[in-house]
């Protein structure tokens, strides 16, 4: 089946190098069952044609950093936060006692609740942590669960000591027993290396274990205090180190220099009124930047990844155009897959937006101009 999307406004197509995009005015795009087969300024034949009426189409939006297996929420710390108090890792316990006592059913409802938000928001792919378990029984159910619903599972063991735990032991059930039951469903393995959480020699300790067993390692890092991270995770190669919130120059400098994506997460320095990262200065370094939603109960509870662009070009200091690019092809490249553009051959993922530009994303905050969202090719949201 071919089907021809016709009278796009603006095609936006990322680009290989950060922050390029092109754009074809009076565009078509061919999807061949679940993939792009031809994009132009031609009609080409199809079985269907579909006019989009002078709307701008981009690609799907990639969250590669997501903790969306949960219960409850947790507004009221949210609500003593915005009247002064500050942000700790501590409230991470309080999901972890709601979360054990949910059903799968329950935590399936809450995810799904979730994963309808994300698609309503333009992201068709997105990674999730387990995290909020803490218990061999429970982290298990999250990453089973988490598994039934992306191919980028994350084992987020420590993500902190749960409360009343020996610090020991739990450190040695992360690394024992527990990884070698999240080797069934999980590709990736995180570690929150910050102050309250994990040192970077525990996360070392981690990193080890969970890289010999074939895990793939990405980092929570930087986020509250610069506890020494980045060394760590440029040592293990990792994918992305996500938050960064606080860098030296000279981890500035040693990221420019290598493969490891900086995941900056804008929702968590607005949910917990911490400042923003300056993102020009590491653009300007040269570093390749992704932008994610963090969607979870403590720290940033948004499932837009407009939003998120919004508060990265107005607070963070990148140009609309590298917004989008972060949020798509940056996501891609934070989780090592080729998803996140539009190109002859590539996952017919992508968003239709109510708007004469991608600008408007940032532009028009808080509107929703998501007004469609294609997965593979297939419809999965349509603004009424
Ligand atoms: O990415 N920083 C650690 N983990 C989450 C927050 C978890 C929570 O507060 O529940 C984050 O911000
Ligand atoms: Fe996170």
């Amino acid at each position: 089946m071919k089907t021809l999307f016709t009278d796009i406004g603006s095609l936006v197509l990322t680009k290989e190098k950060f922050g390029e995009l092109e754009i074809i005015h009076n565009a078509n795009l061919l999807v061949e069952d679940s993939k792009i087969s031809y994009l132009g300024e031609q009609k080409v034949a199809a079985d269907q044609e579909i006019s989009l009426a002078g709307k701008t189409v981009i690609p799907g939006f990639v969250d590669s950093h997501a903790h969306p297996v949960f219960a409850g929420d947790r507004s009221e710390e949210f609500a003593h936060r915005m009247m002064g108090e500050s942000y700790g890792a501590g409230g991470i316990n309080y999901t972890v006692g709601l979360t054990r006592s949910a059903s799968d059913s329950e935590l399936r409802a809450n995810l799904e609740r979730i994963i309808a938000e994300f698609l309503e928001s333009g992201i068709t792919h997105f990674e999730a942590k387990s995290g909020y378990g803490l218990d061999l029984e429970t982290e298990i159910r999250l990453l089973r669960i988490a598994s039934e619903y992306t191919t980028d599972v994350t084992y987020l063991g420590a993500h902190v000591v749960p409360r009343g735990e020996d610090r020991e032991q739990y450190l040695e059930l992360v690394c024992g027993e527990m990884l070698e039951q999240a080797l069934g469903y999980a590709k990736w393995v995180d570690v929150f290396v910050d102050r309250g959480a994990f040192s970077a020699q525990e996360a070392r300790r981690i990193l080890v274990a969970a890289t010999a067993k074939g895990l793939k390692p990405r980092l929570h890092a930087n986020q509250l205090e610069n506890i020494g991270a980045i060394d760590l995770a440029l040592e293990f190669d990792c994918a992305s180190v996500d938050h960064c919130t606080h860098l030296s120059d000279s981890d500035v400098e040693k990221l420019a220099g290598s493969n490891t994506v900086v995941t900056l997460l804008p929702g968590a320095e607005f949910s917990t009124r911490s400042p923003y990262p300056d993102a020009k200065r590491l653009v300007d370094a040269g570093i390749t930047l992704a932008l994610a939603t963090d969607c979870n109960p403590g720290s940033s509870y948004t499932t837009s990844m407009p939003f998120c662009i919004a508060l990265a070009v107005r607070e963070m200091g990148l140009s609309p155009d590298q917004a989008l690019w972060a949020a798509t092809r940056g996501g891609a490249k934070a989780l090592r897959n080729e998803l996140g553009q539009l190109s002859v051959g590539s996952r017919a993922d992508f968003v239709v937006l109510d708007a004469p530009s991608h600008v408007h994303l940032a532009y028009r905050p808080g509107v929703q101009l998501v007004s469609e969202t294609y997965v593979m090719g297939k419809k999965v949201f349509e603004r009424n």
